[in-house]
């Protein structure tokens, strides 16, 4: 899909098919009221109504909030790709609503058909968005400009992101993460850096390398950095790239394998977040790591009763083979650390189950210690359209991981708070000089969906890569 400013009136710009969005207020003197009455559009939210003769498409929006904006260019996108117009023309809603209206399309108008055998393409090509607001006031051109280059790299990067977590796991193994990150690299001029089981074994990433044991495609661990000159921020990304989680021999049930393919969405996140961030010329130096591995059965699988002992020194007594995530993440963080002094370290994990049942299918987890910082991300997350709900720590959860036998054990001693406690373990392997610069993020319920809901459709959300970016655009000048 183009999209494209037009620096003249709606009127005057050539388009199959105009888009305008309608309160019920603004419904009473609509030129043509009594035709939508007729068709049955009351200007309910979310409800749409096509005036063929008119080339005019019709979207309820109860008010014209960015929230509210996006979600509608969502829908209305949807339903102008159903019909066999080419191109398609809206105005302006206030400028700021101009970037919501752009997530809106580029984010609603995804489709992944990589392995339909005969996918059918929609005939809409272009969107053109006129400077003329909707009161018929002109808004400055330069400026929606500027909102329309930094909003698409952001929303291509987001569909990118979707593109990645939606391949089989049998496309996108550890090696072929690595491919992906190695060509991005190229394209983008990063620097990537890939080890292998070796390379692994010599950092003493031992917890990671358990993980990958059983598995025909062996893990690896991808740097990718993006270096301007006298940056502002040094930043380090983290990401969970399971990119199949069986549960390994504490094997998942049936029913909870299906979707599996998706605990790579952590990992996935941060390489379209160097994407964006490097089309986005940021001056801010960002280094993406990402534990790439897969965690299946075999007869030398790690197991239960194991004790791995991660790169940072410290033991676990793994007690569960499906709470692998926080495993190899415990070696990412540690070398993150280890490779790069940074002002900020944020991991990116489809790490619990439990977060879902705290906070539902939609919303981010935002654990650490760092009060202001988790309140300055809920913040950036509900500007750029994702939500996030901070989850507490407490001194008493921390209990419930203790070992018998190690230092940590992988898995809490009691059934509730475990996106909590898994924090909590991720927090063993967290630097003391680094505890107030770290935030963790529990994408399990964000990150991937199965019926289409806001701006997403089945499949990989993208869910991080908004978030993060309108905070380091925010807070890192
Ligand atoms: N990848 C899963 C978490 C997950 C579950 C993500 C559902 C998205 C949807 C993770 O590796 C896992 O299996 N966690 C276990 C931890 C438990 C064994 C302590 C879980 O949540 O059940
Ligand atoms: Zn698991
Ligand atoms: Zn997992």
């Amino acid at each position: 899909m183009n999209v494209k400013l037009v620096n003249q009136s709606l009127n005057h710009i050539e388009a199959d098919l105009t888009l305008e969005f309608v309160t019920s207020e603004q419904l009473k003197s609509h030129r043509f009221a009594q035709l939508l009455a007729q068709a049955g559009f009351k200007a309910e939210s979310d409800q749409i109504c096509a005036l063929h003769e008119h080339r005019l498409l019709v979207c309820a929006v109860a008010d014209l909030r960015c929230e509210t904006m996006r979600t509608a260019a969502a829908l209305a996108v949807k339903s102008a790709m159903g019909y066999a117009y080419a191109s398609l023309k809206v105005a302006q809603y206030q400028t700021e609503n101009f970037a919501p209206l752009i997530e809106g399309i580029v984010l609603g108008s995804y489709r992944f058909d990589g392995y339909k055998s005969d996918p059918k393409p929609s005939s809409l090509c272009d969107v053109f968005f006129s400077n003329e607001n909707f009161d018929g006031s002109m808004l400055e051109h330069a400026a929606l400009e500027a909102i329309l280059e930094q909003t698409l790299i952001i929303a291509k990067a987001t569909n990118y992101v979707r593109d990645l977590v939606n391949q089989t796991p049998d496309d996108m193994t550890p090696l072929g993460m690595a491919s992906t990150a190695e060509s991005l690299a190229l394209y983008n001029n990063l620097e990537c850096t890939v080890l292998d089981v070796s390379g692994l074994e010599a950092e003493r990433m031992n917890a990671m390398i358990g993980v990958g044991r059983a598995s025909a495609h062996p893990p690896r661990l991808i740097h990718l950095a993006y270096k301007p000159k006298n940056p502002k921020k040094v930043i380090s990304l983290v990401g969970k790239g399971l990119t199949y989680d069986s549960g390994g021999l504490s094997l998942k049930p049936a029913t909870s394998m299906v979707t599996m393919k998706m605990d790579k969405a952590g990992a996935c996140a941060v390489i379209g977040m160097l994407k964006a961030i490097s089309e986005l010329k940021l001056d801010i130096e960002v280094h993406g790591f990402v534990g790439a591995v897969e965690n299946m059965i075999g007869g030398n699988a790690y197991k239960p009763d194991d004790v791995l002992k991660a790169k940072n020194g410290k033991t676990i007594e793994v007690r569960n083979t499906d709470a692998e995530g926080r495993l190899v993440l415990a070696d990412v963080l540690g070398y993150a650390q280890e490779k790069v002094k940074a002002d900020y370290i944020f991991d990116y994990a489809t790490l619990t189950g439990a977060c879902m049942v705290a906070l539902g299918p939609y919303t981010t987890g935002v654990m650490g210690h760092n009060e202001t910082l988790k309140q300055d991300f809920v913040t950036a997350g509900a500007e750029a359209g994702e939500y996030c709900g901070i989850l507490p720590f407490n001194r008493h959860l921390k209990k419930l991981i203790k070992s018998d036998i190690a230092d940590v054990c992988n898995v809490s001693s009691k059934p509730y708070g475990g996106a909590i406690t898994a924090a909590l373990f991720l927090d063993n392997f967290i630097d003391e000089d680094m505890k107030d610069k770290w935030v963790h993020f529990d994408i399990a319920g964000s990150a991937y969906t199965e019926s289409a809901w806001d701006v997403h459709t089945h499949g990989g959300t993208g869910a991080g890569v908004r978030m993060t970016l309108n905070w380091l655009m925010s807070n890192c000048k």
